[in-house]
């Protein structure tokens, strides 16, 4: 059975917990399968530690759904749900960690032009099931609370109206604090806005742009409190954020002057097997903290881009700084989900 991508306006003609949850029941389990088969097509994958606990998780949360039932009452549906997403939650960081495995312990066969790519099909598929599932447990709330009928202004994660500078600056804050918290430095960041026009209504997942705006200004502020000599040389490398639109897409560009990114490294930024922040397999993460380590942010970040048909560049100028470039698609009809299809050529499932 083949996966059944959804765009935003079928998930947010589908509201009603009843009406999601009868898509979910039958589209979570074959987006599952489809991990299940990738793992397995692993050669020894059992030898990896990480690929078991994955497997074994998703074995589970498979079966669980494949079983229960959405009557009388969506009471036990609910609770299944809750777990698979619960379960969901250290999967990116135990990808990272098998591949980053399978590439020491097997050598280049299984370098990044193997690892990155399988990551990006796995992950890319998570994000869509943590969509489905979050928006129905959302929905439920929703209802329960009576918010649906009332008219609440978000429907489930979905944000019909989202306010895109507002997300950028209430990040930048935060990230600023976590920046100062290990650093010591808290370098400044512009938030402008260029609309010629009334931006019409945007629907979007706040969560995600949350999550990839503070991905991308971690690395910004990172980079600039490690380059800068003093508080006063911090003050002269602002980092700015430009959001601006027109009726079809939305664009965010973050740019530092953070002397940009060794020329050696390329693409390897969007490898889950490089950071220079704790470096090493074997003690991958150790030496992670909430601003940086896992090497993981910026690969995730354009997943989430891409997911409702997004895109995320990065061009790093040398010796300057870097700027990073997020495009997001804002009619309805035209958002819809990515999902790697395990059928389909590589070639195709890889562009
Ligand atoms: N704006 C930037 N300026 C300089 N170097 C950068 C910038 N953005 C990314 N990099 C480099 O790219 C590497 C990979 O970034 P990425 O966000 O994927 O991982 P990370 O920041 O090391 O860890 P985390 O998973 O916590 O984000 C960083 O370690 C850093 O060396
Ligand atoms: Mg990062």
């Amino acid at each position: 059975m083949q996966p059944r991508p959804l765009s935003m306006q079928e998930v947010l003609d589908m509201l009603d917990p009843q009406r999601i949850a009868k898509f979910l029941h039958v589209e979570v389990p074959i987006r599952i399968a489809e991990r299940i088969r990738w793992i397995q097509d692993i050669p020894n994958w059992e030898e990896i530690q990480e690929l078991r606990d994955i497997h074994t998780s998703h074995m589970k949360v498979f079966r669980d759904l494949r079983l229960v039932q959405r009557r009388p009452t969506l009471d036990a549906f609910t609770a299944v749900v809750q777990h698979a997403l619960h379960a969901q939650q250290p999967v990116r960081h135990k990808v990272a960690l098998a591949m980053h495995r399978l590439h020491t312990q097997r050598g280049e066969e299984f370098g990044s032009d193997f690892t990155d790519p399988w990551a990006d099909d796995f992950l890319l598929n998570c994000i869509g099931t943590e969509m489905l599932m979050s928006q129905y447990l959302a929905c439920v709330t929703m209802e329960d609370s009576g918010a649906r009928q009332r008219g609440h202004a978000m429907a489930g994660i979905i944000d019909p109206d989202c306010d895109v500078a507002q997300i950028c600056r209430e990040t930048a804050m935060k990230v600023q604090e976590i920046t100062e918290e290990h650093t010591g430095r808290c370098p400044f960041i512009q938030v402008e806005v260029f609309q010629e026009r009334a931006i019409p209504r945007f629907s979007y997942i706040p969560g995600f742009l949350r999550f990839i705006m503070t991905e991308v200004l971690k690395n910004s502020c990172r980079a600039t409190a490690e380059v800068a000599k003093s508080d006063r040389d911090v003050q002269k490398r602002p980092i700015n954020v430009i959001v601006c639109a027109d009726d079809h897409e939305v664009a965010i560009r973050v740019s530092d002057r953070a002397r940009g990114i060794p020329f050696g490294v390329g693409q390897k930024v969007w490898s889950y097997l490089y950071t220079t922040a704790g470096k090493g397999p074997s003690n991958y993460g150790q030496h992670a903290t909430s601003l940086a380590g896992y090497g993981i942010g910026l690969p995730l970040s354009r997943l989430y881009a891409r997911y409702l048909g997004g895109s995320l560049n990065l061009v790093s100028l040398p010796g300057y700084g870097t700027s990073v470039d997020l495009f997001l698609r804002r009619v309805n009809a035209n958002q819809v989900e990515i999902v790697p299809d395990n059928d389909a050529d590589d070639s195709d499932r890889r562009s």
